[in-house]
């Protein structure tokens, strides 16, 4: 059965409040950099993180856009919100805006983003396909949204390891993120790379 927002809002709830957990597990530098690397991004660009959570990609966009560029960070999670900000706090970013709300009803005007980035957490809102468009309305023609997340590993004896990487009331992998997002936008998909035995992938959209 597909997991639902409130079990999905309860497990971050018990994420955000043992953030240094979920940071060791979610730290992913490398992967956030290339992912980051995939938007385009440029010094003075204005970004969108769609499920922010503790704000992980923060370090890697603020590297591209400095600090004449802004992040807009959007998560339904307070307790995940907080710890963005107490990271934006300590690293004195005065140029990130935290929203708190739901992806799925961001009412972001048409045009204003540079680039967004989706990092494993359209596994994590239900519908996830809304949320995505009301990024796509929200960014400027011919700029990227970078979507990197977990699915199922495509040798399907290892998916019974899946619980112990990701917990199953966080996600829901039954999703497939790829099929869906191909069959919603078949023109703007530009780059999708699966790694870690297809556990993972990478998808780069141009509006
Ligand atoms: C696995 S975390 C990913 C956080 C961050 N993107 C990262 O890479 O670490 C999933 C995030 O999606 C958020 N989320 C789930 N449903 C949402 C919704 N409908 N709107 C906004 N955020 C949502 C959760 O609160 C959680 O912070």
């Amino acid at each position: 059965m597909a997991v639902q927002q409130k079990e999905i809002n309860d497990a971050y709830r018990l994420y955000g409040d043992i953030s240094w957990f979920y940071n060791f597990l979610n730290g992913m530098p490398r992967l956030r950099k290339k992912s980051v690397r995939k938007i385009g991004l440029a010094p003075g660009d204005t970004v969108l993180d769609i499920g922010c959570g503790t704000g992980l990609n923060f370090p890697h966009i603020m590297e591209k856009i400095g600090a004449s560029g802004k992040i807009v960070g959007i998560d339904c999670c307070k307790e995940m919100l907080f710890n963005a900000k107490k990271l934006a706090l300590k690293k004195k970013w005065k140029n990130v805006k935290l929203v708190l709300g739901d992806a799925t009803l961001a009412g972001f005007p048409k045009g204003t983003f540079d680039g967004a980035i989706a990092t494993i957490s359209l596994s994590a809102i239900p519908d996830h396909l809304k949320a995505l468009a009301h990024a796509v309305h929200s960014l400027k023609r011919g700029k990227n949204i970078v979507i990197t997340d977990g699915k199922k590993f495509s040798f399907k004896p290892f998916n019974l390891f899946l619980p112990l990487l990701r917990w199953n009331k966080s996600w829901d992998k039954e999703k497939d993120i790829i099929k869906d997002v191909l069959r919603e936008y078949p023109t703007k998909a530009v780059e999708i790379k699966e790694s870690f035995l297809g556990s993972q992938f990478c998808m780069v959209l141009t509006k």
